[in-house]
């Protein structure tokens, strides 16, 4: 646990799970995968908003054939990040980007568990989550300010996306013409590009 970056939470895992399930890799072992959408080998992955770099790291080492690259917006989150992957040997391109700004080619997946808590949800447990930088949680909009941006300028043939459950249909919405809802997995949406 750090201050400066968001403190992981079991819904995210599910990312993780949707990554692989694309990839081909099994999730459980001895569960045989489905037939995969995409290659593994030299899979561009891209994390947005990745904080300690839980997803990232996670995902070199369950695909290390893929290229893992990750932005945050915060400096102190991205010293956490790269410090992470160095103890944990993964090899992952770490930058400063605010959403897409930095980034100058087109994963094959973008996955994001961007700021979408609302300061107005009246059932927020604020309590619960004073450990957080602010940073990490909150989004103007409704919570749903970058994870609109994002959907704005991602032309990856994926889209993974963790959201409140409360905001998936209007997420679904929003996306509707760029990209085609898949699947939601929990706190997770799956989208493929239309
Ligand atoms: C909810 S935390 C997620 C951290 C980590 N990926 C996880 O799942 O535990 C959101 C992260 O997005 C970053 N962030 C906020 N605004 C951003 C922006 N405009 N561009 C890139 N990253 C941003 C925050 O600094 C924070 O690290």
């Amino acid at each position: 646990m750090d201050e400066n970056v968001l403190t992981p939470r079991p819904e995210t895992e599910q990312i993780i799970d949707e990554v692989l399930s694309l990839a081909g890799k099994p999730i459980l072992p001895g569960v045989k995968p489905e037939k995969p959408a995409l290659n593994a080998k030299g899979l561009k992955i891209l994390d947005v908003g990745t904080g300690s770099g839980c997803i990232t790291i996670t995902l070199k080492k369950e695909l290390e054939e893929a290229d893992i690259y990750a932005v945050d917006i915060s400096e102190k989150a991205l010293e956490i990040a790269k410090k992470n992957a160095k103890n944990l040997n993964a090899t992952i391109t770490i930058k400063k980007s605010y959403l897409l700004n930095n980034i100058d080619f087109t994963p094959d997946i973008i996955v994001a568990n961007l700021p979408y808590v609302d300061k107005d949800w009246d059932w927020l447990d604020k309590e619960s989550l004073k450990e957080d930088p602010g940073i990490a949680l909150y989004a103007e909009d409704h919570g749903l300010k970058l994870i609109k941006e994002l959907i704005d300028t991602a032309n990856s043939k994926y889209l993974i996306l963790e959201a409140d459950p409360s905001q998936h249909q209007e997420i679904i919405n929003y996306a509707t013409s760029k990209y085609q809802h898949q699947k939601t997995n929990g706190f997770v949406l799956v989208f493929s590009k239309c």
